[in-house]
């Protein structure tokens, strides 16, 4: 499938021997882990706080997986076999029959710490705690558990199946043979992988923090219009898409949690969110997730008749 294949071909049969991916958070990214582990041969269980969200989050693997059949990028037939490998889940009740669990809730150090502690007590002594943070050092997520050798950082792109690489980021503690079990992971899945020390923001994050910070920056100064920026930097640089329209793609809470952590590690005004953006997320304008950020994305016509 693409540059990052489908991980259906390039499995790696030593870790399909293990079998069970669990992932907590069924949001933006992790109904998008669940697909990529379930295509690649995973059983995976999906959960989150209430029924109602984890079966969202499985619908939203279902149609990630479904756009990368429109794409031609997989069969229908894979498609329904990873569909089928994804169970959703309340809380932790099925955490216990995995070696390898991802976290991807909000980006919050508070929260983290909270579903870290309850991943401590219901996974096996002897299974991987990762956490897709895209900013938050994995040594400070790693503090809510008795054994910090055992978490790791396993930073997946958005949307996960389209996206070539996953950042792999070792924290003060981990233990070699969990960075290895990690990097084993992303490659069965696919993905090439970028090993970053545990900084906050790693590489990419600060990389891409700034960028869409400026962006909004110059939309706020009256430098050009949001459609003008966009296409200055699709159009001069040759990027996929301009910083307004990633930053409804990525979330603009997310966003701005990421800036709001360098700012927290660096103390330097680079980092300095723009105003501009905490009162999009004030107002709940959150991106394609809520329907709106900086552009506005009506539903589809099957989910308006559904709602
Ligand atoms: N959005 C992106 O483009 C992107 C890219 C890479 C990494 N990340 C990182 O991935 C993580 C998740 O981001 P997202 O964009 O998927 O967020 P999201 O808001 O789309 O989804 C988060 C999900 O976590 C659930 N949740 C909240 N508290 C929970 C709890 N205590 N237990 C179980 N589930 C809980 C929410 O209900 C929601 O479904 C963040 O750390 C973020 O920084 C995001």
């Amino acid at each position: 499938m693409g540059a990052a294949g489908s991980g259906a071909a390039e499995t790696d049969p030593r870790l399909l021997s293990r079998t069970r991916v669990f992932v907590v958070g069924a949001g933006i990214m992790g109904s998008g882990i669940a697909a990529q582990c379930a295509l690649a041969g995973y059983a995976v269980t999906l959960s989150d706080l209430t029924d109602e969200l984890a079966q969202k989050g499985v619908a939203g693997a279902r149609r990630a997986l479904d756009s990368a059949v429109r794409k031609g990028r997989i069969k229908e037939s894979e498609r329904e076999e990873a569909t089928a490998r994804i169970e959703p889940a309340i809380g932790y009740r099925r955490a216990g029959a995995a070696p390898i669990l991802i976290e991807a809730v909000p980006e919050k150090l508070e929260l983290k710490h909270e579903v870290f502690r309850e991943l401590d007590r219901a996974a096996s002594p002897s299974a991987i705690l990762a956490s897709n943070t895209s900013s938050l050092p994995i040594t400070s997520i790693a503090k809510a558990v008795k054994d910090p050798g055992r978490v790791v950082g396993i930073h997946f792109f958005n949307p996960v199946l389209s996206m070539a690489l996953v950042e792999v980021i070792p924290g003060h503690a981990t233990r070699p043979e969990v960075l290895e079990t990690a990097i084993e992971l992303a490659r069965s899945l696919g993905k090439t992988v970028v090993q970053s020390r545990d900084t906050p923001g790693f590489v990419t994050s600060r990389a891409v923090a700034v960028t869409m910070n400026e962006a909004v920056w110059m939309l706020y100064e009256g430098v050009a219009s949001k459609e003008d920026i966009d296409a200055a930097y699709r159009l001069g640089f040759g990027h996929p898409m301009g910083p307004f329209e990633l930053l409804d793609l990525v979330g603009l809470d997310t966003a701005l949690s990421i800036l709001d952590v360098l700012w927290d590690g660096y103390r330097d005004s680079k980092y300095r969110a723009c105003p501009l953006l905490r009162t999009f997320v004030e107002a709940g304008k959150l991106g394609r997730k809520t329907g709106e950020g900086f552009y506005a994305y009506p539903p589809a016509p099957t989910e308006a008749k559904a709602a």
